[in-house]
């Protein structure tokens, strides 16, 4: 396969596009449940560590691959396995990649169609005057209906698989110059709205105080694997998008950059959500039904409330779309790789995820007690395994790739950060993330 001359139109839409597939429900789903179930602050804190000492560092090593291959994920690594005269087994690392996406893009269009459902009936008023046991039930009695769940689920995939078929210039450069600054804009709106009500104080004293007696290996593990996840690093698809990056642009400044715009969403969701739970003096650890229960329950009874959740779950909708997307590409662009034209390859990826979505779907209706590992059902399978283990995983071997396989000059020239620059980059991938990763990994193996 030769090279790719798509080029993202400039270097901020390159930010955008990277911003736009590390921002979704990893940042206002699975963060703040996660934080709410993990103890507060001190997850918070392994967080940030993680995203620092290793998702940035591997994040700008799996950019750095697609930009000096040039191609798709699995033809990059094949390519640039050869002029390291290394093993073309390499390859397989994309592909491996591209199984993980696929894993987590079925379930991620399952729970982004619960936001077109949560958007539509916040919309009506819903739940308004409803009692916290009927919301619940609300939520129940949707999860227990696979027809409104495929419907739903179907929608989401359409919407994505649309965008993803018009390709990188046609259709997500145009999508994320307007969704990007709007999902700024609506989430500031969201915590200037918390700042006025009564849980504001006690949300931030439960985000920013830490209670390190919650953290044990397994909270370690979920910490990893989450800053991976939010970050969109390890399945290769930042590589996919690293193929299409202008020439002239420092790469650790435009990683760092998506860094803390991802960040910073995760935070003001955070704030903005646990300042409702408690405002309502409800409890942070729902796990995941905590937008979708508490967070209506909290809202039906603020004054306004319909509307700011229909914004919530606009916002939610707006930022799991540009992810999705970024999700699809590597598949998509694989596909192409081997001769399909991008229309077919899109299909073809769209069939394949929804079906597999379709069991994620039945796991809480008909498929509830089918256990496909241990006690897990499909949609607990999907949901842990991709993120907490193929995530790191596919990093440390994307990390391992460009850190000690890569030729210096190949490298230096990708990441376009001068020799000090590369050098500081390439001794913190060597000597910290590459053994930090070995060892959460192994430890919350064990
Ligand atoms: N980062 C996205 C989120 O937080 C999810 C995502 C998009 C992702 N692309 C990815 C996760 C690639 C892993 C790999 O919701």
């Amino acid at each position: 396969m030769s090279e790719t001359l798509e080029r993202w139109s400039s270097r901020r839409a390159f930010i955008l596009a990277v911003t736009g597939a590390a921002v979704g429900l990893g940042n206002i789903w699975r963060f703040p449940y996660m934080t709410g179930e993990n103890g507060g602050a001190a997850f918070l804190l392994l967080y940030i560590a993680f995203v620092l000492l290793l998702g940035l560092p591997v994040m700008m090593a799996e950019i750095m691959i697609g930009r000096a291959g040039r191609r798709s994920p699995m033809h990059s690594l094949a390519y640039l396995a050869q002029q390291a005269k290394a093993t073309t087994h390499w390859r397989w690392l994309g592909a491996f990649g591209a199984m993980t996406v696929f894993f987590i893009l079925s379930f991620y269009s399952v729970v982004s169609g619960w936001s077109i459902e949560f958007l539509i009936e916040s919309i009506n008023g819903d739940f308004e005057g409803l009692s916290p046991d009927e919301i619940g039930a609300n939520f129940e009695g949707f999860l227990a209906d696979p027809l409104r769940m495929t419907f739903n689920h179907s929608l989401f995939l359409l919407l994505t698989m649309t965008v993803v078929a018009a390709g990188i210039s046609n259709g997500l450069e145009k999508l994320n110059n307007l969704l990007m600054p709007l999902l700024y804009l609506l989430l500031i709106a969201l915590v200037v709205y918390a700042a006025f009500h009564d849980g504001f104080v006690p949300a931030l004293r439960w985000l920013f105080s830490p209670d390190f007696d919650a953290v044990t290996p397994g909270v370690v593990l979920n910490a990893l694997g989450h800053a991976f996840f939010t970050l969109a690093v390890g399945a290769c698809a930042l590589m996919a998008y690293g193929a299409y990056m202008p020439d002239h642009q420092s790469l650790p400044k435009a990683a760092l950059a998506v860094a803390v715009l991802d960040v910073l969403v995760a935070l003001l969701a955070g704030i903005a959500i646990f300042s409702a739970v408690f405002a309502q003096g409800m409890d942070p650890a729902e796990g995941p039904g905590l937008m979708f229960v508490t967070l209506p329950i909290a809202f039906a009874n603020l004054p306004w409330g319909m509307l700011w959740l229909s914004i919530f779950f606009l916002l939610l909708l707006l930022a799991t779309w540009t992810s999705s997307i970024n999700l699809a590409e590597p598949m998509v662009a694989t596909l192409q790789g081997i001769g399909l034209r991008r229309g077919r390859a899109t299909a073809i990826v769209a069939v394949g995820v929804w079906l597999a979505g379709m069991l994620s779907v039945l796991s809480f209706s008909t498929m509830a007690d089918v256990h496909w590992l241990g006690e897990m059902n499909f949609f607990d399978l999907v949901t842990t395994i991709p993120t907490d283990i193929f995530l790191p995983l596919g990093g440390l071997l994307i990390a391992i790739f460009a850190a000690w396989v890569l030729p210096r000059e190949i490298a230096l020239r990708a990441l376009d950060a001068g020799p000090n620059g590369f050098r500081a980059w390439r001794a913190m991938v060597r000597y910290v993330s590459i053994p930090l990763t070995l060892l959460v990994l192994l430890s919350g193996l064990l």
